[in-house]
């Protein structure tokens, strides 16, 4: 008898086996009303970072164009790709190249990874400048974002120096050269300039030293800084009331009501209504207040994963259709003419052509600093959350030549600068 039911039992367990473990990883079913919708964004580790219903501008593509959620997406490719490369790559002057040369000859897949890498890392360089034209362009660092903007200043500056770091690792011509010439841009810095840089190359020219010092930052210093920034960067999208948005006008306001009690004429109880509150703002639904918000369960959650399909479609195309430059081996006595810096630095390199220290220093410095300063010195409350806003016409017309500025000194840099720096048809 007592078999028969061990025997029942187990037979049930089994059956249920499958909906027990699905049942105790997600503790919610698929939500089918809005208290679901709600408690599975909640409840999920992974969700809960979203809110339980976001504004309707938040989910606008024509309003943050996906760029933030791009930069994110593009730091993850390039997490995963680079742990798999660290399972190939050693940081040694003798080896590196080798491996590269490795990478491509003998081992699966080696090439297709490498150029996910690299075109995600000159991508995520770009993706990130372009969300903070977008933040600015929509006056999205105003009250209360600035904190935010600062965080996204460092954030920019992280992934530069990310980008900068790996640069030097194949450890070929263009390497070499590029570290070298981007390293040489820091020693112009007056005073510290020499010490700075041979904090970064732990010597006086690029070698064994400076590609073990760029390795550790790049696999392990950078990376965590990076994740922390963008950790609180997130949170205080969060705390910041979600998005920026055009501000709406004013609804269910104060309501001035005179009758504070009702007798029904034919009823013999007599029923009271009291004033209990006055509402304000969307997201409080009495009576008709219109809701401009929607469930982040599954509005936002398909937004977030289009974007995710489109980034990873992207780099998975430029990787399988254009493979990442390796040149020949470090030679010292063979410097390239001209040495050219990694594309997003040659801006820099150009100003330098015209003068070491204002080119290299003075102007980068003071254009970091006035990028920091910017939500604390634009205090102007008006054209939030609107691209080219009529009232932000001054600011984003001074922003925009600062950016096409730049974008005009890296094409220069890129295509029509030849041998010691002169000016050269690309045609
Ligand atoms: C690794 C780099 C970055 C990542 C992963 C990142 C990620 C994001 C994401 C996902 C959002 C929300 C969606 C969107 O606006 O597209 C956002 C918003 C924001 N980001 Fe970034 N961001 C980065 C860099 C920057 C930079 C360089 C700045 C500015 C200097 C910046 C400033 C802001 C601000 C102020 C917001 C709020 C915008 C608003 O409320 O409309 N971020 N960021």
């Amino acid at each position: 008898m007592s078999d028969t039911t061990k025997e029942g039992g187990l037979r049930t367990a089994m059956r249920e086996f499958p909906a027990n473990v699905w049942s105790s990883i997600f503790r919610n079913p698929l939500p089918s009303n809005d208290l679901e919708r709600a408690s599975t964004s909640f409840t999920n580790f992974f969700l809960h970072v979203h809110p339980v219903k976001v504004h309707r501008n938040t989910l606008r593509p024509l309003y943050t164009l996906g760029l933030g959620l791009m930069s994110f997406f593009l730091f993850l490719i390039l997490v995963v790709t680079g742990v798999l490369l660290m399972f190939y790559y050693v940081p040694s002057t003798t080896q590196a190249y080798d491996r590269m040369l490795d990478l491509r000859g003998s081992v699966a897949f080696g090439i297709f990874l490498r150029n996910m890498h690299r075109w995600s890392a000159h991508g995520m360089v770009a993706i990130v400048f372009l969300h903070m034209c977008r933040v600015f362009f929509t006056g999205a660092y105003k009250k209360p974002r600035e904190f935010n903007w600062v965080m996204g200043v460092g954030l920019l500056l992280v992934t530069l120096f990310l980008s900068f770091t790996g640069y030097l690792l194949p450890w070929d011509q263009l390497a070499f050269w590029a570290i070298t010439v981007g390293t040489s841009i820091a020693g112009y810095a007056p005073l510290v300039g020499k010490q700075i840089q041979f904090l970064l190359l732990g010597d006086t020219t690029v070698g064994q030293e400076a590609l073990l010092r760029f390795y550790v930052l790049h696999v392990a210093v950078l990376p965590l800084v990076l994740t922390l920034l963008i950790a609180v960067h997130f949170w205080r999208i969060r705390k910041d009331g979600g998005l920026s948005r055009p501000e709406e006008p004013a609804r269910a306001q104060a309501v001035t009501l005179t009758v504070t009690a009702v007798a029904a004429p034919n009823t013999e109880k007599k029923k009271i209504y009291g004033l209990q509150g006055f509402v304000r703002g969307p997201f409080t639904k009495v009576g008709n207040v219109p809701d401009n918000s929607v469930f982040s369960w599954p509005n936002l959650l398909i937004a977030e994963l289009f974007v995710f399909a489109l980034t990873v479609a992207v780099i998975l195309v430029l990787s399988l259709m254009f493979n990442a430059p390796l040149e020949e081996p470090v030679n010292v006595m063979h410097p390239p003419n001209p040495a050219k810096a990694p594309w997003y630095f040659l801006g820099l390199q150009e100003m330098v052509s015209y003068s070491a220290f204002w080119g290299g220093v003075g102007i980068p410095t003071t254009f970091v600093l006035l990028l920091l300063l910017v939500p604390y010195i634009d205090r102007g409350t008006g054209g939030v959350g609107q691209w080219f806003a009529r009232e932000r016409l001054l600011a984003n017309t001074i922003f925009l030549t600062l950016v096409l500025v730049n974008v005009m000194f890296i094409i220069i840099g890129t295509f029509f600068r030849g041998p010691n720096w002169s000016m050269v048809s690309p045609w």
